[in-house]
């Protein structure tokens, strides 16, 4: 069926896109502050682990413009704002400190400024523990984990690495990264009648905030509205860690009856709320004179903080995302969650997996040193096939590959072979300056392997005048979800885009939803409207039917207006007849992903509705006397299926490489042995700017009929796979550096930042 659509497969606008650069998109620091609305600042602990002896807050109460300090005390409900309700992420901390920056108490005050200074006169007595547990070599040691080690086991892969011809064993550290969302964590709550609360939010899951206030306030969940118009960037940081900063500011409006606002200063976020979970990989394989696996035993070891928050789902997923595109033929993946004095490491775009994909790139790259094989005949000769070669080390079958002729056609237009031979051809002669080249694939899993979040709601209004308001359990975080699922409603009509308003997100238009992450947003909320769409169609369909004498079935609706052969009928007509009519006009539609199923313990099912594939070239320059490096290239190859919207599809692949990038080369975070961290404002962290993007820069969609699974439009999930395709610059800066002393493996460590780099360097020669 060759597609004729009106709207969806079409390059539209993001919504917002004028509104964001000519500032007048509204976030919530933004919105009109109702008279008297008071202003909410942490207190933040200053050691990393240890007891509270006293709190002396007297001199924060006296400061000038402070109008309450909140403490626990004036908690009614639960002191807790865990995603999942394990008790561990207290809104306050009580007598425990478990990581430096921790959040004692809250200052409102009738300015920031005022609460700010005020926050910083608490007298506090702590009974420090001498030696905090910061880095996961530290946590190792004495085993303290947050959650129990969990692996995948296939065959006999210790004997099979002992028999096979080639072997390798490795380590390497993944770092961190900090989300630096555009717009900070921030809060608005507004009291209302009979204890109610409205709370505006800048989260990725106004359900989870609405359920942590209400427990938190002590009053039912429909006590409390959250609304989300848009996050200026979520990126996983809003996931679960948008929570606290609501609970607190309902809690200084149910204290006080006042509009009580709460913002995060750039650092405090830093400091208070969750990142990347970095990773200690360790591993052995055993591979055969070509390149190809035998045996694949891994060991990932992450850094998830003081509290469980996500991580349970993060280390699974960096499990699940431990093969990318390659069949481990007998496999062991282990993974150790654990617990260290540090803020709780969260969801961060790939919630895991990028750290599995990249230990498995790192894999390819000391295998390919050890054959002495190009990098990418090795990838080519393990890619996932036929026959017994399909199948993941968590028993799930793969059925969309399209891997090898995705890296087949990239490796033409990026004319990769040719550019390595130069590449070695200049790295021989060139003595302080090397060159690195490399193209890497990415699969990524689409779904929530906690089955539950795998639904979403929407709700769908049909005005008297034709005009459409839509509202969906998603939220807008620059993603463009917003456009995409308007395009859906605008198609299934057959109306102009413009006719259909996109709401904000709001607990009480639609109920109990998941968060909007794992990239299926536009896969769930855009069936969700469908849904809701197509059941006020069918009653278009009834009505105009009746009218002219015609077939239900026949009615097309299209160019605004709904037709039945030669007859026809204005779609704002038709609305303004079916009312009068008493027809309702309006409906919510609902949607649950098919097919996926997980069971954790037994390690068993198919925890993924499908995959999305891609990869990237790129090429890179070192200088080997001061570390500096330059991405000179690089060339990415994306499937999306059939592309909702190829404009905001390349928008999110361009955006993910360089936030990818980011993390593998500029963004280093760094805890001192006290747990303080000391990279907390962009002046030491370095996310990349308009001039670290390579100037070859080519996104191309990898075409194809669309999605084998029966997804909106045949699309697939875009937000998070791309990022992944950073690897491919780390990969290639493992390149340049091996280049120096051919035959053998660098030790390099991510981020590959000039320290690495040169460090790197020097581990080829051991003094
Ligand atoms: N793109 C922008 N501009 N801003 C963001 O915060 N978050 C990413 C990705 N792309 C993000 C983004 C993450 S972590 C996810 S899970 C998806 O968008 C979520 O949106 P989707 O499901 O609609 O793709
Ligand atoms: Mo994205 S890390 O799933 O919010």
């Amino acid at each position: 069926m060759t597609s004729t659509t009106a709207t969806v497969h079409k390059a539209k606008k993001h919504d917002s896109g004028i509104k964001h650069v000519s500032g007048r998109a509204r976030y919530i620091d933004d919105m009109p502050e109702p008279a008297g609305t008071l202003h909410v600042v942490p207190g933040l602990a200053t050691i990393a682990s240890g007891q509270i002896k006293s709190i002396d807050l007297d001199p924060v109460k006296q400061a000038p413009g402070v109008v309450a300090v909140l403490t626990r005390d004036h908690i009614r409900g639960a002191n807790d704002t865990s995603p999942a309700g394990t008790g561990d992420d207290p809104v306050f901390a009580e007598n425990v400190v478990t990581f430096h920056g921790q959040a004692l108490f809250a200052v409102v005050a009738t300015n920031r400024l005022a609460a700010r200074k005020a926050a910083r006169l608490a007298k506090v007595v702590y009974e420090a523990d001498e030696a905090p547990l910061i880095s996961v070599a530290d946590a190792r040691k004495v085993g303290s984990e947050v959650l129990e080690t969990y692996q995948f086991l296939r065959g006999e892969p210790i004997e099979a690495i002992k028999a096979a011809p080639h072997r390798l064993k490795s380590e390497m550290k993944i770092g961190g990264q900090e989300h630096f969302y555009l717009e900070g964590q921030i809060a608005m709550a507004i009291p209302g009648e009979d204890g109610d609360m409205t709370v505006l939010s800048s989260t990725q899951h106004p359900t989870e905030v609405q359920h942590v206030v209400a427990h938190v306030l002590h009053v039912p969940q429909h006590a409390v509205t959250v609304e989300t118009r848009r996050m200026g960037g979520g990126f996983g940081g809003k996931e679960s860690q948008a929570s606290q900063w609501a609970a607190i500011s309902a809690l200084a409006a149910q204290v006080t009856g006042k509009a009580c606002k709460l913002r995060l200063d750039r650092d405090d976020d830093m400091i208070m709320t969750g990142k990347r979970h970095d990773f200690e990989v360790g591993f052995e394989a055993g591979f055969d004179e070509n390149g190809r696996l035998i045996a694949v035993d891994t060991d990932l070891a992450s850094r998830c903080g003081h509290s469980a928050d996500l991580s349970l789902g993060v280390n699974d997923r960096a499990m699940f995302h431990s093969d990318n595109a390659y069949f481990y033929p007998d496999v062991r993946i282990k993974s150790h969650r654990l617990r260290t004095n540090t803020v709780s490491a969260t969801a961060f775009r790939g919630f895991g997996g990028p750290q599995g994909v990249l230990f498995a790139e790192r894999m390819m790259d000391e295998i390919a040193i050890e054959t002495g094989l190009d990098p990418l005949d090795v990838r080519r000769a393990n890619f996932y096939g036929q026959d017994s070669r399909n199948v993941t080390p968590f028993g799930m079958i793969i059925e969309d590959n399209i891997i090898d002729d995705l890296v087949t056609q990239l490796e033409k237009t990026s004319h990769y072979r040719d550019r390595r031979s130069e590449i070695e051809a200049f790295n021989k002669t060139s003595r302080f300056l090397k060159k690195g080249i490399a193209l890497t694939p990415v699969k990524f899993g689409i779904a929530f392997t906690l089955n539950h979040l795998n639904q979403a709601g929407a709700l769908v209004h049909v005005y008297t005048d034709g005009s459409v308001y839509l509202t969906h359990a998603g939220t807008e975080m620059g993603q463009g979800l917003y456009i995409k699922v308007a395009q859906v409603v605008a198609e299934e009509f057959g109306i102009d885009l413009d006719k259909v308003k996109i709401g904000a997100t709001v607990t009480d238009k639609v109920p109990n939803t998941g968060p909007t992450a794992a990239s299926s947003g536009s896969d769930l909320n855009g069936m969700a409207a469908k849904a809701a769409a197509d059941q006020i169609k069918a009653r278009m369909r009834v009505f105009v039917a009746e009218r002219f004498q015609a077939q239900q079935d026949d009615v097309v609706f299209a160019d605004n207006k709904v037709s039945v052969g030669e007859s026809s009928m204005n779609f704002s007509d038709l609305a303004q007849e079916m009312h009068l009519d008493r027809i309702s006009l309006s409906a919510s539609g609902f949607y649950r992903t098919p097919k996926v199923s997980w069971n954790r313990d037994e390690v068993k099912g198919r925890p993924f509705f499908y995959f999305s594939y891609g990869a990237a070239c790129s090429e890179v320059q070192i200088d080997t006397m001061t570390g500096e490096m330059k991405v000179a290239a690089v060339d990415i190859l994306h499937d999306v299926g059939k592309s909702l919207n190829p404009a905001v599809d390349i928008g999110q692949i361009e955006g993910g490489f360089v936030q990818g990038m980011g993390w593998l080369t500029t963004e280093e975070l760094v805890w001192d042995d006290q747990g303080r961290l000391r990279t907390h404002a962009p002046s030491t962290y370095k996310i990349p700017c308009a001039s670290d993007v390579p100037e070859h820069f080519v996104t191309n969609l990898y075409e194809s009929s669309g999605n084998r699974e029966d997804t909106i439009y045949r699309s697939k999930a875009v937000g998070e796979p791309p990022l992944m395709h950073g690897i491919s610059v780390f990969s290639a800066i493992y390149h340049a550096i091996a280049s120096i002393k051919p035959g053998t493996k660098p030790q390099l460590d991510a981020p590959a930042t000039p320290e690495a780099i040169l460090s790197a360097i020097a581990s080829l020669e051991p003094s």
